[in-house]
């Protein structure tokens, strides 16, 4: 029996406002960890990732903001989670460059993100480099460090990012091996398989990427109007609708208990309107977001708060962070 907890670890990243996919797919079941006492997390929010992909300031501070009220809003414990922004934890930074010398550059040209652009490039006929800055090339690396700083174990992620969280057990390998020790722990992803892939307006998976998204905090007016614009086919209220890939059956999972859920599976059978369907999906993601709605609109009144809250996970997340640097400095030779 292991006697210690393990280490949890994950990260958002500011490019977006949260969204009801990033509700569900990631924060949902990361703070039910969070409460599970077999775990100690450390959540943040991976501001130097969104250097990637967003250059405007004022919306960068702007999604941090929003993430870390979206967190707090919807029950992160700051007593139970060591939670911080990225960039306040300048420890990260040293360790990514020391990491970058122990990552195979062969490996980071298969990492998904970079290879699309690569092939995306590729099909337009443009330079296989076009667009490319090293810092996408490198992102992988970054999240190593990410998750190497604090020996974590377990890193909850979505499929997506399976990839990186193998480049990073593979870079803690490499330093392990090249420097004769075992001070970087090698994590692993921790994939929930029940979490189906959420779908957005147009049915396809919610993404920003796609423009198909449903806000977690949007007004509850606004976020009536978006359930009635999802995509639904042209049944008539008494033709019998099937559930399985339905967008709006698929969502309503997701908030209701199994009565709720078998009541509409019948009346998908037996005969209901789109419209009540939109209806009842909205009272019921409603009802569960209108008390975090508040507090998360109480939260974004009052940055200040926040920024305390952050500081002060800067502060503890980097008493676990200088230590094993500095271990790593000596096992280096600097
Ligand atoms: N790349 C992740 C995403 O876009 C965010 C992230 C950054 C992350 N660093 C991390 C996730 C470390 C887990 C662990 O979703």
């Amino acid at each position: 029996m292991s006697t210690s907890k393990q280490v949890v670890l994950t990260g958002i990243t500011p490019s977006g406002t949260p969204h009801i996919g990033n509700y569900i797919g990631a924060i949902k079941p990361a703070l039910e960890l969070a409460k599970n006492p077999d775990y100690k997390a450390r959540y943040f929010i991976s501001d130097y990732h969104s250097l990637v992909k967003l250059w405007d300031a004022d919306l960068r501070k702007q999604y941090t903001y929003e993430i870390a009220a979206t967190w707090l809003a919807l029950g992160l414990d700051p007593k139970q989670v060591v939670f911080y922004r990225q960039s306040d934890v300048p420890e990260i930074m040293e360790l990514t460059w020391i990491l970058t010398t122990m990552a195979a550059k062969g490996l980071l040209n298969r990492a998904h993100a970079y290879k699309a652009q690569v092939d995306a490039n590729l099909e337009e006929g443009v330079d296989t480099d076009s667009g490319i800055t090293m810092g996408l090339f490198n992102y992988p690396v970054l999240m190593a460090a990410d998750i190497l700083m604090f020996n974590t174990e377990l890193v909850p992620v979505g499929k997506d990012q399976i990839q990186h969280v193998e480049i990073a057990r593979d870079i803690a390998a490499r330093f392990n091996h090249v420097y004769k020790t075992d001070l970087l722990t090698p994590p692993k992803a921790l994939v929930d398989d029940k979490t189906q892939t959420i779908p957005g307006l147009d049915g396809r998976k919610m993404s920003k990427s796609y423009g198909n998204t449903i806000p977690i905090f949007a007004p509850e007016k606004k976020l009536r109007k978006l359930i009635m614009k999802i995509k639904t086919n042209s049944l008539l209220p008494e033709e019998p609708k099937v559930t399985k890939g339905c967008a709006l059956f698929t969502l309503y999972q997701c908030f209701a208990n199994e009565a709720e859920l078998n009541e509409m599976k019948l009346r998908y059978q037996t005969g209901i309107g789109w419209g009540e369907v939109k209806q009842t999906l909205f009272e019921k993601i409603n009802a569960d977001l209108k008390a975090p709605r508040d507090k998360y609109n109480e939260l974004m009144e009052n940055h200040d708060k926040i920024e305390s809250l952050l500081k002060h996970g800067a502060e503890q997340a980097r008493m676990i962070a200088l230590p094993l640097l500095n271990k790593v400095r000596k096992k280096i030779g600097i």
